[in-house]
């Protein structure tokens, strides 16, 4: 019986009706304030937690969690392309992939603990075309969020190298009519870009991009996604707090209930900045061989050398190429707003200029990768303090990174393929995924098909075949090496006192 009830027909509850218990938004100019009164530290540690408490609440309807789906339904864990009446699932601005389908961030990210990876009863189903066909739709396992800020800092210096090597060949071009970039950085090759001049004074050039390598024409790394197709934390964000919960943000849409839930402003542009410092500043996955240099956990001499043996055998098999074990971060200081060119917003999705809501690569929250992760700080039994969470620095300021990724996107056989190519990026390609703390995010693969770490290589298909036969026609033994050393990469939480 209807009638009796609260609801309009067919709509949501309005949220005047209701009591909201939510974290007041974080205002972008008091983050700034810290800044201009020379408290950067306090202008992280704001973020940082305000980013903490952001992942972790369950969102009430006052604060515009959900969406107008159709049916009297806030949520759905299905892509509802047959909601198409006015305001429902299939009108809604930016248009929807997905969802909305959870309530708080860490109810799909939650493995092995908070911020991790999912299990596929998690997995996001989504449908960016709207078909409205199931045999259409994309799943996807969620990812791990810990230490977003590395990936992000090696996209941002391998770009840079990317676009110095572009405007050279540029000006070879106009001074000689034509020139070749081989696109390389970081013992990565990224292909080659043919420039042609079409225009003497002023010079004008044409740029073939057809030949680049498991990138886009833009140079820009994207770092972030199974397909390897968003730059920013910021960026994937933003779309994930749209689909996901339902949250959009101000520097989304701007004035407007682009979900039609009735609640406007549901995530401040200082909201996006604490989330992405939160994530940015996460603890780095370890290796268990760093865990048993600080007695965290014992692991026989035995046990040692086979994860070596097992990375000598990663390498020999040819994983690594793809996989690349270790790359080296000039400057490792991550910036939100990022001072590189495709790794900020130049204009929000709203149309709206970052600048009119106070930010600036000029007024950036710096994290410096090597030393202010507040998580993972670990006390040894001799007194010393071992900044377990942050990536080892070298002495010259550098910092190696083992994030296991070339940062290309590859194809991986139809076998891996998506139903069809939905994203225009290619249904069998996916980005390298790093297998930083790949042992604890199970299971595995972009849609979560592999229970362990062995179907996860025998899946490799495409440019990937060559590899995985090689695996396979290794000895039993020599095998297990391989998956042992891949066990050895784990995410880790130290048993401290809860920062709250
Ligand atoms: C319903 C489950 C679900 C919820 C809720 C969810 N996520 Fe995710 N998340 C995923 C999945 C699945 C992926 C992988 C998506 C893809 O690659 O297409 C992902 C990926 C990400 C990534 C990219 C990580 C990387 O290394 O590429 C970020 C960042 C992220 N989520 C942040 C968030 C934040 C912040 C929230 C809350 C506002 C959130 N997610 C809520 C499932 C979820
Ligand atoms: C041609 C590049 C390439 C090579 C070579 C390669 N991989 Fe991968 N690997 C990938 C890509 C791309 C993915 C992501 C596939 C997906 O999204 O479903 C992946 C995924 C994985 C995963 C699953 C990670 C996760 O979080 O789900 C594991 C484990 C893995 N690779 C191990 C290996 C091992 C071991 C080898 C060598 C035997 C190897 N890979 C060789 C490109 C490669």
């Amino acid at each position: 019986m209807r009638s009796a009830c609260l609801l309009p027909l067919l709509g949501l509850l309005p949220v005047a009706a209701l009591a909201g218990d939510v974290p007041a938004p974080v205002d972008q100019h008091d983050l700034n304030r810290l800044l201009r009164e020379g408290e950067p530290g306090e202008a992280f540690l704001y973020a940082f937690e305000a980013g903490d408490e952001l992942t972790e609440t369950s969102f009430d309807a006052t604060r515009g969690v959900g969406a107008h789906i159709g049916e009297g339904r806030r949520f759905t864990r299905f892509p509802r392309a047959d909601l198409d009446g006015p305001k429902e699932w299939a009108n809604h601005f930016p248009p929807r992939e997905g969802g909305a389908n959870a309530t708080s961030c860490i109810a799909c990210h939650n493995a092995p603990f908070a911020n991790g990876a999912g299990d596929v009863a998690l997995n996001v189903v989504v449908d960016p075309n709207h078909t409205g066909d199931p045999s259409m739709f994309l799943e996807r396992n969620t990812l791990p969020l810990f230490a977003l800020g590395i990936p992000q800092r090696l996209a941002e210096e391998i770009s840079s190298d990317l676009y110095e090597q572009r405007d050279a060949a540029r000006e070879r071009a106009c001074a000689t009519g034509s020139a070749t970039a081989q696109l390389a950085s970081k013992g990565v090759d990224y292909g080659i870009l043919e420039i042609t001049r079409v225009n003497m004074a002023p010079c004008k050039v044409e740029m073939d991009t057809s030949k680049l390598d498991g990138i886009d024409g833009d140079l820009v790394i994207k770092p972030f996604g199974w397909k390897g197709n968003h730059a920013t934390i910021r960026g994937f964000t933003r779309d994930a707090a749209h689909n996901e919960l339902g949250l959009q943000a101000v520097e989304l849409v701007g004035d407007e209930d682009g979900d039609f839930d009735g609640v406007l402003h549901e995530l401040s542009v200082g909201d996006m900045t604490a989330l992405t410092i939160y994530m940015a500043a996460l603890e780095r996955p370890v290796s268990t061989l760093e865990l048993a240099e600080l007695e965290i956990m014992n692991l026989t001499s035995q046990v040692r050398a086979d994860i070596h043996a097992g990375e000598e055998l990663f390498e020999q098999v040819r994983c690594a190429t793809c996989h690349v074990p270790e790359m080296t971060l000039l400057e490792p200081v991550f910036r939100e707003p990022s001072n590189v060119v495709g790794f900020h917003d130049t204009s929000f999705p709203d149309g709206s200029p970052p600048l009119s809501h106070g930010l600036s690569p000029e007024a950036a929250i710096a994290i410096d990768l090597t030393t202010d992760q507040p998580n993972n700080q670990i006390v040894t039994d001799d007194g010393k303090l071992h900044l377990l969470g942050g990536v080892p620095r070298n002495a010259d300021g550098t910092a190696v990174v083992r994030w296991f990724t070339d940062f290309k996107r590859h194809d991986m056989g139809e076998a891996l393929a998506d139903p069809d190519d939905a994203l225009g990026l290619g249904a069998e390609m996916f980005l390298t995924r790093s297998l930083a703390g790949v042992a604890s995010t199970g299971p595995w693969l972009h849609d979560g098909r592999a229970t362990s770490l062995e179907e996860a290589i025998l899946a490799h298909g495409g440019e990937a075949e060559a590899s995985a036969s090689l695996y396979s026609d290794l000895e039993a033994a020599d095998r297990e090496k391989i998956i042992g050393f891949l066990e050895s990469l784990v995410m880790f939480e130290a048993a401290t006192e809860e920062a709250e």
